[in-house]
């Protein structure tokens, strides 16, 4: 057990860390990462614990958690024993459900790995996606009792989606079909029919058993009739993604911008492919500016030459603007840059995908804000088919177009995992929803630019002698929203003001007359509003909206669109037991009925604001006397 010193992490940091440390120790070694796929039978655990058991070099406190274990049960002697080993692996996913992805790692005299182990259950998908997006090969395992299953198809296509060279069929359990080759022919051979018809091209195929140990480390005499490589063999061999990052384009995404801990002005990052050299002439996107670049810094000292994988410090000749998210390229092999595309999406969250709601966008170091469409339709990983989708469940594969708030700088997914895969968050929860590869840009994207205008918003307010402010009322159907909302608008007037009332009612008969109320009609009712509302405040306006605008990521995202100090939120906060009494529209008693669906308060929610500008309780205060307060508060 002498030689059994590594130690072991699963959170993210951690490992960066200890890679580091390992990178240190073992520089002439390479790393592959690879990931293993499977339902829940297929002996994952089995594998990678034989794996683990057969390099001998398993971590530290893996290994005390596992004699802890053998204590317990009153195993004996110092050999950790290969079926405790397995089940210690397994029983710590179990435990780990919560964690996406169990990374492990192990390494032998030629290589060292990281291997991702995620749980096999389906709706685990997203953990797949999460351990996959780095890996260079992915190990799909089939019980040869079985063979390919859903299972087997679902992972394959992602990993195919995901764009993993490297493939291994692994056919386990050989052991328990009595190493039968026509069995194994048979799998195989479906197998391939498969990953033809979704375009994995060439992949390995081998029998084995991780419980015997056949054709993982050593060939095995039970299967003769194989004359291809062990498991490890593969595993040793397999050519790095690194290392066909190099010979791509060079593309260097910023992550820091005049390092703190550096005291000249450099550009730094990891190098997503290609190599640089200092000499070379260099353009920043979205910018388009060039240079050259006079050195590249490591910690290690200056270097002649950088390649894929390494993180530098670029410094450039001229003071040119670069920020955090640019992408550095050759001069004469830049990016695209836009602001609109058609990409995949799997979609990771409980919570269905909502169509037009604005998500963080984060791809590579730059964060921006995006809204997705209603998909073009998703995918059915089995038949492969394309189904009509509104909207993207848990687990669905689907493409859709997506447009952020600004141009960043991209590759289509196929050419660069690094600068075409991003994931969507959701603004509200920060919780990671959905994970996505860009296809392509749409071309409208490229040709539609923002014009300069001559005539400012201030000069426009100046005239107006006011400043302009958004007044936005929210609120239950029945609350008392436009009654409030006409009384603040008629005092205003009078107070000379200039004004717009913005109200649900008229709203919907005129330019959103093609919206109803679902959850996306909803969210694109509230997104054009804002859009009006901001043009208003940009003329000069102070604008009054009242729209039930039940969603609070919607009421954010327009106070975002609204420059600081002028944006009131206004809670008119009426029990819904009261909205019912009165009832002004007979719509309560219609949507109890069941005659009116996704009635707001009823079938359908509505969040209130957490910290409004302005909260008034109906119950309190009359209408005359809400709109004095608000005005007050308006106008101080
Ligand atoms: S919002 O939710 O999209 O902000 P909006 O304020 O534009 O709603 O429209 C709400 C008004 O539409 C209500 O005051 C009511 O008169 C009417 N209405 C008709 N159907 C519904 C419904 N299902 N839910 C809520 N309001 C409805």
């Amino acid at each position: 057990m002498a030689d059994l010193q590594e130690s072991s992490y699963q959170a993210d940091e951690l490992i960066a860390r200890d890679i580091d440390a390992y990178l240190a120790q073992h520089q002439h070694k390479s790393l592959l990462r690879f990931i293993t796929c499977g339902s829940v039978d297929d002996g994952k655990s089995t594998l990678i614990g034989r794996l683990l058991y057969d390099s001998k070099m398993i971590f530290e406190d893996q290994l005390a958690a596992l004699e802890a274990d053998s204590k317990k049960i009153g195993t004996q002697g110092q050999n950790i024993d290969f079926a405790l080993l397995v089940d210690g692996l397994a029983a710590e996913r179990e435990q780990g459900i919560t964690i996406d992805v169990a990374y492990r790692f192990f390494a032998t005299e030629k290589r060292k790995f990281i291997v991702a182990d995620t749980p096999g259950h389906e709706q685990y998908t997203r953990n797949m996606v999460t351990g996959a997006s780095t890996a260079d090969l992915a190990v799909i395992l089939i019980d040869a009792r079985k063979g390919v299953l859903t299972q087997t198809r679902r992972h394959s296509y992602l990993v195919n989606l995901i764009g993993i060279r490297h493939v291994v069929l692994a056919v386990n359990k050989m052991d328990l079909i009595g190493y039968d080759q026509a069995k194994y022919d048979a799998i195989v051979g479906e197998y391939r029919a498969f990953a033809e018809s979704i375009g994995i091209g060439a992949f390995t195929a081998m029998p084995i058993s991780g419980f015997v140990g056949d054709n993982i480390t050593h060939k095995s005499a039970h299967t003769p009739w194989y004359d291809g490589p062990t498991l490890m063999h593969v595993l040793e061999t397999v050519e790095l993604n690194v290392t066909a990052d190099q010979e791509r384009k060079f593309r260097l995404p910023v992550q820091w911008v005049n390092r703190p801990d550096l005291d000249f002005r450099g550009f730094s990052g990891l190098i997503a492919s290609g190599t640089v050299a200092p000499g070379d002439a260099v353009r920043v996107l979205p910018s388009g500016k060039t240079s050259v670049v006079s050195r590249i810094v490591t910690l290690d000292g200056d270097l002649a030459r950088a390649v894929a994988g390494q993180s530098v410090t670029v410094t450039l000749a001229d003071e040119i603007d670069c920020s955090r998210g640019d992408v550095i390229t050759k001069e004469d092999e830049p990016v695209q840059v836009a602001d609109q595309f058609e990409v995949t999406l799997v979609w990771m969250s409980d919570e269905a995908l909502s169509v037009g709601r604005a998500y963080w966008l984060k791809m590579g170091t730059q964060t921006v804000s995006a809204t997705v469409q209603a998909p073009k339709y998703q995918v059915n990983v089995n038949t492969l088919e394309h189904m009509a989708a509104k909207t993207l469940e848990l687990n669905a594969i689907g493409v859709a177009q997506i447009s952020t708030d600004r141009a960043i700088p991209f590759e289509a997914y196929d050419a660069n995992r690094a600068l075409g895969g991003f994931i969507l968050i959701d603004k509200m929860t920060n919780a990671t929803v959905g994970a996505g590869m860009i296809r392509f840009a749409l071309r409208r994207s490229q040709n539609v630019h923002w014009q300069a205008l001559d005539v400012s918003r201030d000069v426009r307010a100046g005239l107006k002698n006011q400043r302009p402010a958004v007044l936005w009322f929210t609120g239950l159907s029945g609350a008392g929203k436009s009654t409030i909302a006409n009384l603040v608008e008629k005092k205003l007037v009078r107070m000379n003001r200039h004004t717009f009332l913005l109200d649900g009612d008229n709203v919907r008969h005129g330019l959103n007359k093609d919206l109803g109320f679902t959850q996306a009609d909803r969210i694109e009712n509230i997104r054009r509003v804002g859009e009006v509302t901001r043009l208003m405040a940009d003329a000069g306006l102070i604008v009054i909206t009242a729209f039930i605008s039940p969603f609070r990521s919607e009421r954010e995202m327009v106070r975002k669109m609204i420059p600081e100090g002028e944006f009131f939120e206004v809670f008119i906060d009426t029990a819904l037991s009261d909205a019912e009494a009165r009832d002004v529209k007979g719509l309560y008693k219609k949507a109890r009925a069941g005659e009116l669906k996704n009635f707001t308060g009823i079938d359908s929610p509505y969040e209130p604001p957490m910290a409004p500008e302005i909260h008034i309780d109906t119950a309190r205060m009359s209408p005359e006397a809400a709109a004095e307060l608000i005005i007050e508060r308006l106008i101080p």
